[in-house]
């Protein structure tokens, strides 16, 4: 292993003391993880808070095999030790990572494949806002999808962490943009950031809304992290040949829906997880993100949307934040 400044063998770290709520995020104490053959050390700065993260907390989402426990699932920050086997990076490249846990700590250790340079004139907590949505969405809405250039998107929960990565991507990548949120701030929000149509769905019921925008048409393409009753009526909302892409069921995992819908209109239903994927999935996502996506983030034309600022011994009041469902984009922890 090579390491440039001295690397302490203790480090503060969040820990989930038993599933709960918030108050159960405490600080700790934890051996410094060491970078295997493959992996780097990064020295966090800023490390970004996602909804998994919440379900993890309360003990409904736990790590896969070869994880930290530590919650956190992306980072930025400085090359601070290499494993054996890196030829890409030098210790105090500044950094940003997916990780798979373990993001909220003072270092944290990576796979290379996972790693990527912090977008031309980003700072840490910017770029910590980045890693987790981008690859999500990159996958699920473009890989899985197949959004095409001139097509219709259809993204619940436009106002989320999620959800304003996919208004953005989608909407410079040449897509029109339909998108569901919870208040009229946050429909006004996602109008800002690119979406063609805002639908309040309190107060409209989206499978119109949509169709009215689109001539009757429906989405091609629908990312849906609802679920519930929202299977039959993404059934409704979608285009012939529409594919509509699970990646989370915040209102039931279990929904009964009229599945001719999907032999008539000749749909495609399906969903992932990113955590669990491999270094080598992974790897692939972060070369087509760098080639496609860097030069946009480093003109602005996309951004992360930054919601509040925590320190990270603060974390609970970060996801007390998340809970209460009234932020904008993303929250961030500072760590130092
Ligand atoms: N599959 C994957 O690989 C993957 C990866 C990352 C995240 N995710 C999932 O993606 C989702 C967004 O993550 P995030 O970190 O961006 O979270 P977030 O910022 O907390 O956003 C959650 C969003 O869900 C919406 N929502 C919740 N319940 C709803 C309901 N019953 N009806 C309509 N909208 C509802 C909220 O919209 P309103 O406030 O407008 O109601 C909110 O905007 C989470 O469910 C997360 O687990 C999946």
């Amino acid at each position: 292993m090579a390491s440039g400044q001295k690397i302490p063998v203790r480090m503060t770290a969040i820990a989930i003391s038993e599933p709960g709520g918030p108050r159960v995020l405490k600080p700790e104490t934890r051996d410094v993880p060491l970078p295997g053959p493959g992996e780097i050390l990064i020295k966090v700065h800023a490390a970004g808070v996602n909804r998994p993260d919440v379900q993890q907390r309360k003990g409904a989402y736990p790590p896969p095999p070869g994880a930290s426990d530590l919650p956190g699932l992306e980072v930025s920050g400085e090359v601070a030790a290499l494993g054996d086997e890196i030829s890409r990076w030098r210790l105090g490249d500044r950094v940003c990572a997916l990780t798979p846990g373990g993001g909220y700590a003072e270092y944290v250790k990576v796979h290379t494949g996972s790693v990527l340079p912090l977008p031309a004139g980003f700072t840490h907590t910017e770029a910590a806002a980045v890693p987790e949505n981008y690859f999500t969405v990159w996958h699920n809405m473009f890989e899985r999808g197949g959004l095409k250039k001139g097509e219709t998107l259809l993204v619940h929960g436009g106002s989320s962490g999620i959800g304003t990565t996919a208004i953005q991507l989608a909407s410079a990548f040449g897509a029109y943009v339909i998108t569901t949120a919870g208040s009229k701030d946050k429909c006004d929000a996602c109008l800002k950031l690119g979406a063609d149509r805002a639908i309040n769905y309190r107060e409209e019921d989206f499978v119109k809304a949509v169709k009215d925008a689109t001539e009757g048409k429906g989405a091609n393409v629908i990312l849906d992290m609802v679920g519930g009753d929202y299977v039959q009526r993404n059934y409704e909302a979608a285009a012939v040949e529409g594919r509509i892409v699970q990646i989370a069921v915040q209102a039931g995992a279990v929904a009964s829906a009229d599945f001719s819908k999907i032999m008539v209109k000749r749909l495609t239903h399906t969903g992932s997880t990113l955590r669990p994927r491999t270094v080598e999935f992974k790897a692939a996502i972060a070369a087509a993100l760098e080639a496609q996506v860097w030069p946009l983030l480093g003109t602005r034309k996309v951004a992360p949307v930054m919601d509040m600022i925590y320190p990270l011994t603060d974390a609970w009041r970060a996801h007390e934040r998340m809970e209460e469902g009234e932020h904008i984009g993303k929250i961030v922890l500072d760590v130092g």
